[in-house]
């Protein structure tokens, strides 16, 4: 099954295809001074449900990009819902693709994307590219998981290490990559169980839906994977936060 499926089969039933709340990222964003017909990018939107939360909140002009097409139609039936203020554009395609001719913006947002930029892994470096992106003084808002302990080398393998970070590596990163580290705001554990369970209930409910077939064999198979992997080792190393970073004005 490609990786697009399997995402899509995952996270079906969230609403927020991460570990956060919008209370953590009004939170978050409050520190930005980000204002009505902002430029901003959201890569990797998913359903857009955050994208469209954050051009109303903030009346932001955002282009939301999304390459897998089933996810894109659920984003553009998001988008299209009314609102108060902000623009949002659904563009179906890469990440890469986009930011190579869209210029630059005071927000990029790169919430769980995992392969925004095919082929560059380090955090460091995908921050480095992102930045021609972002205009000066303009943000970037990171969210990811980091590792709160060194994994396993079966987690390590499973979430392909070298993608995440510590949560003091992700700052670094980002410093590294010459942005200005502002906030971080990490999620409680609660909102990780509840990622998870919905993901695997999610992942349950397919496999018996599609019964019987090899791909509800190998779902089945991967929901018990990850649920061993989760409550051996998951809940214990990993964590996620949001990390936001400025761009320096001059
Ligand atoms: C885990 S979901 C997160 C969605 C949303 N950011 C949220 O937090 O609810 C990641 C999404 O990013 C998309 N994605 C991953 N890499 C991408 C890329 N290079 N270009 C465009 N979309 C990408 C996937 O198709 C998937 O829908």
């Amino acid at each position: 099954m490609d990786p697009s499926t399997l995402g899509y089969i995952s996270y079906r039933w969230h609403r927020i295809s991460n570990p956060f709340s919008m209370e953590q990222l009004e939170r978050t964003l409050a520190y930005t001074d980000l204002a009505a017909g902002d430029r901003a990018a959201d890569l990797g939107c998913g359903n857009a449900i955050v994208s469209v939360w954050m051009a109303e909140r903030f009346g932001l002009h955002l282009s939301a990009v999304e390459r897998f097409a089933p996810v894109a139609v659920v984003a553009r039936e998001t988008a299209a819902k009314p609102r108060t203020q902000g623009v949002v554009e659904i563009v179906e395609g890469a990440a890469q693709d986009y930011l190579a001719a869209a210029g630059q913006h005071r927000l990029v947002s790169m919430i769980g994307a995992i392969d925004v930029l095919p082929g560059v892994r380090r955090p460091v470096d995908v921050m480095l590219a992102l930045i021609p992106s972002i205009a000066p003084g303009g943000w970037l808002l990171w969210g990811d998981p980091f590792w709160r302990r060194p994994p396993s080398a079966k987690l390590a393998t499973v979430f392909s290490e070298e993608r995440f970070d510590t949560l003091a590596g992700w700052v670094a990163a980002g410093e590294a990559a010459g942005l200005i580290p502002h906030h971080v705001a990490v999620s409680p554990d609660a909102e990780w169980e509840e990622f998870v369970w919905r993901m695997n209930a999610s992942l349950e409910a397919w496999a018996e839906e599609h019964t019987p077939s090899a791909d509800a064999d190998a779902i089945r198979l991967r929901a018990s994977m990850l649920r061993t992997l989760y409550l051996e080792e998951g809940r214990e190393s990993m964590g996620f936060a949001f990390y936001l970073f400025r761009r320096p004005i001059a």
